[in-house]
């Protein structure tokens, strides 16, 4: 299974991606981790120039190409393998992300986005993704109580955040079979049991598909 998790900044993600991680590979599931943008070499290269606040003069869609570079290389490299040989691969972040920042944060065209979106993943979607989220006053008050140096991403407007938060409903609404909408301000225990029902069962719809159809 191919499992993406995404968020606007501080929703929580990489807290439930660590405590997800640790269940699947308890019960014997070979799980393979990787995080957006970086991952491959190639990748995490990639990955400091897009956050280092150096480069504020950025333009959009030269940071679009560079995510997508940037998912381009570990899709080759890391999780199309990974798949073949039959294990898990979990993402914290994959083109979701992009269609939101980029396409609706940004402004970029959306087909364009996922014209580009199709060549950078070689075709790959994910089984299933989790969209953690909370809302915008929530990510800000997490932000200035963790009190970290913020990345070139971060220093974005509060319209920024808002249209991305707004991105991440509408990719919710129009793709309802793959997005999993989990409230971002459940406590840590609750959200990790709503993410792991949902996989569990579809791990066995996906058991009981193999051995063919049931009679009811
Ligand atoms: P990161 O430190 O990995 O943040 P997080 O823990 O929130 O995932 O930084 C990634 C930043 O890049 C984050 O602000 C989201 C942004 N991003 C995009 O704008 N487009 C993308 O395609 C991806 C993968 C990330």
């Amino acid at each position: 299974m191919f499992i993406t998790f995404e968020g606007i900044d501080f929703s929580g993600k990489t807290t439930q991606i660590t405590a997800f991680t640790k269940q699947l590979r308890a019960c014997g599931g070979e799980v393979v981790l990787v995080r957006e943008p970086g991952g491959t070499t190639i990748s995490e290269e990639i990955r400091s120039l897009l956050l280092d606040p150096a480069y504020d003069s950025m333009d959009a869609v030269t940071e679009f190409l560079l995510f997508s570079s940037s998912r381009s290389q570990l899709v080759r490299e890391t999780i199309l393998p990974t798949l073949q040989d039959g294990k898990h691969v979990i993402a914290d972040r994959f083109f979701d992300s992009s269609t939101a920042y980029q396409g609706y944060g940004r402004g970029l065209n959306i087909d364009d986005i996922l014209h580009v979106h199709h060549l950078a993943t070689h075709g790959l979607s994910p089984d299933i993704t989790f969209f953690i989220d909370i809302t915008l006053e929530e990510s800000y008050r997490r932000r200035a109580q963790l009190g970290r140096e913020i990345d070139r991403m971060e220093r974005a407007d509060d319209a920024f955040f808002e249209r991305v938060r707004t991105g991440y409903l509408h990719l919710l609404e129009t793709n309802p079979q793959r997005f999993v909408r989990i409230d971002g301000m459940n406590d840590e225990q609750r959200i990790s049991d709503l993410i792991w029902t949902e996989v569990s069962s579809r791990l066995v719809e996906g058991e009981d598909s193999k051995e063919g159809p049931h009679e009811k």
